[in-house]
């Protein structure tokens, strides 16, 4: 198969990261089939859709008669045989559980042609650990796309064992076209390398948090205002080099001891959770929101700092 041969995409799972992705391919030009389990879930991923393209709209990164036109690509269904039959390249992004994401993977490999590829948004997953019903091995591979999809540019794409060159190479070749930066890793680890950077981070600032060293706001300024501030131009081994390695090499002697290595999340974090604190999504978190209907003015106030660091990023 050839890029030109794909015209038909399907995202399974239309949740925080599936409507986004499909969003983003509707928006380079492709056919897309979202699905999910319910109605309910698939009419409110549309919602989110039209609130993501007027954000995108308000944002000068397309016109309004560019988002009917987005819009007029995507279509749903909560039938996966009808979703995927006549699909290219199949994103999943179903909830990260092995009994689900082996299922819908089986079920893929059973619904979909045979020159399909399948790939998976797993986070935290290598392919090993839900594709060994699927026969096309050659054809499975991990597209790793960050929250909010539709704006960070960076997807990391990483082989399983039997991941063939031409689908990593397609694979490459698609998200490009769907004006993302793709990213092979040389190897498959879990939570590649987004993940592992951002855990490792989390859990200090954690601990930090838990052990009351700074509140979450001021937490979040620092890292704002100094890590992130400058990894949005250059990256943390670059920034080294330019500090020093010297200076940063006994930096790390002397801190390394002392930051957190613990293997479980906090306690307070893990209470807030079973209290159904889960941050946006139920009002409360580090911090409070606003739960209603449309988008949330904190969804919006990122989005619109996203689409301003997007145009840096491309200049
Ligand atoms: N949220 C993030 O920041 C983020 C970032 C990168 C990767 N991911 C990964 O992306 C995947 C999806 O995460 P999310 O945050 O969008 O989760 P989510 O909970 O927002 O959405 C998951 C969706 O999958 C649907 N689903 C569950 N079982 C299904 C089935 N059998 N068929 C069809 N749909 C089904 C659910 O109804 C839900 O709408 C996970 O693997 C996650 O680890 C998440």
């Amino acid at each position: 198969m050839k890029l030109t041969d794909i015209k038909n995409i399907s995202i399974i799972g239309a949740g925080t990261m599936g409507h986004g992705i499909a969003l983003t391919y509707a928006w380079g030009g492709y056919q897309v089939a979202l699905n999910d389990i319910n109605e309910t879930v698939l009419a409110n991923a549309m919602g989110r859709i039209r609130d993501d393209l007027t954000t995108l709209v308000e944002g000068e990164l397309i016109s309004r008669e560019a988002m009917g036109q987005i819009l007029s690509r995507i279509t749903t269904t909560t039938n996966l045989n009808q979703a995927v039959k006549g699909a290219d390249f199949v994103t999943e992004a179903v909830s990260e559980n092995i009994p689900i994401k082996r299922k819908i993977f089986a079920d893929l490999d059973t619904f979909c042609p045979q020159h399909t590829i399948l790939a998976s948004n797993t986070s935290s997953l290598v392919l090993r650990d839900f594709t060994d019903q699927a026969r096309r091995k050659d054809k499975l591979v991990i597209t790793h796309w960050m929250n909010p999809p539709h704006l960070v540019p960076v997807v990391e794409v990483v082989r399983g064992e039997g991941t063939s060159d031409e689908t990593t190479e397609l694979a490459c070749a698609l998200l490009k076209k769907a004006r993302k930066v793709p990213v092979t890793l040389k190897k498959e680890v879990p939570g590649f390398v987004i993940n592992r950077v951002q855990y490792a981070l989390l859990r200090e600032v954690w601990s930090l948090w838990q052990r009351g060293v700074a509140s979450a706001e001021d937490i979040d300024t620092i890292v704002r205002g100094s890590l992130g501030f400058r990894w949005a131009a250059i990256g943390p081994l670059e920034t080294s080099d330019l500090g020093g390695l010297d200076v940063f090499s006994i930096v790390a002697e002397n801190l390394f001891k002392d930051i957190s290595d613990t293997q479980e999340p906090p306690k307070e974090l893990k209470e807030m959770v079973k209290a159904g604190n889960l941050g946006l999504k139920s009002g409360q978190g580090f911090y409070k929101y606003s739960v209603g209907r449309g988008p949330d003015s904190k969804v919006r106030e990122r989005d619109r700092k996203h689409m301003q660091l997007l145009k840096l990023w491309y200049s």
